[in-house]
């Protein structure tokens, strides 16, 4: 039996003296996609930046290992290297530096010195990846995410998804924003992903994208943890019904994390 892809131990995290995940753990294996959801304020954002390694998240406690190995241990930018992706729920512009640059060097920067990617092969990558993410061709001149409409950024963080061909993938609220076509698209290009090499972690509020790509377990987090695992039919349940009955068969009151009692 090989390690998990991703494997989450009761993690703690906090910002600012504030604790906002509070014994957080999941598990997810190669080939596997699974979907949280909950309520605003739950920490589902929170989870993603902490793995990722944003210095403003301090974790006191728990582990967080890919194939067995410490996260945690990691820099940032060897998380990156080791497999870890992340679309972030609101991407950054940065103004002066290309789309096609940034993808360019984010995938040299995984590969070994002498190694790096061709010109010819990653402009035909890249081709290949906007074609199928119908994505206009002067997106790769134009500066990372400038100026893009929201529909945009999100379509692009699945090129980048694409291009640099991830173990690890989270995806902060990818649907946030799309158009009908644009969600059917973005998950033409996840599902293209989908493969025993591949592990992901969605993070969406609407069960619709959950219609495009089908999960294989989907997990409700609530008060900074996951409080109910199960298949697709629970995504549904949640756009029938909402969270109130997850609530009272927990005895939740509040299920954001921030709450002073
Ligand atoms: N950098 C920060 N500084 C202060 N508080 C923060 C910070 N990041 C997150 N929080 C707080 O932590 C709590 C969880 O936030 P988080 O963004 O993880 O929620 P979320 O589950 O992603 O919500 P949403 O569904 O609205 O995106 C919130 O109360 C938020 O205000
Ligand atoms: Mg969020």
């Amino acid at each position: 039996m090989s390690a998990p892809f991703l494997k989450i131990e009761n993690l703690h995290v906090s910002i600012e003296g504030k604790e906002i995940l509070k014994d957080f753990s999941i598990e997810i294996n190669g080939g596997e996609i699974h979907a949280i959801m909950g309520p605003n304020g739950t920490g589902k954002s929170t989870l993603a930046s902490a793995i990722m390694g944003h210095p403003k998240y301090e974790i006191t406690s728990g582990s967080v290992t890919m194939n067995g190995e410490d996260v945690l241990e990691m820099e940032v930018d060897e998380r990156a290297q080791a497999g870890l992706f992340l679309a972030m729920q609101y991407p950054s512009e940065i103004s002066g530096i290309t789309n096609a640059d940034f993808l360019r060097s984010a995938i040299n920067a995984g590969r070994e010195e002498g190694d790096e990617i061709s010109l010819m092969k990653f402009i035909r990558k890249l081709d290949e990846k906007m074609d199928l993410l119908e994505m206009d061709q002067q997106f790769a001149q134009r500066y990372l995410n400038e100026g893009f409409s929201g529909g945009e950024k999100k379509r692009n963080e699945i090129l980048q998804l694409m291009m640099l061909e991830p173990k690890l993938a989270i995806l902060d609220e990818i649907d946030s924003g799309l158009d009908i076509d644009a969600l059917k698209v973005v998950s033409k290009g996840v599902n293209a992903m989908r493969g025993s090499e591949f592990g992901c972690l969605i993070i969406t509020h609407y069960q619709r994208l959950l219609d495009y790509i089908k999960p294989d377990k989907v997990h409700v987090m609530m008060q900074g943890r996951i409080v109910k695992s199960g298949g697709s039919e629970l995504a549904e349940r949640l756009e029938a019904e909402g969270y109130d009955w997850i609530k009272e068969e927990l005895g939740i009151e509040d299920e954001r994390v921030n709450q002073e009692a």
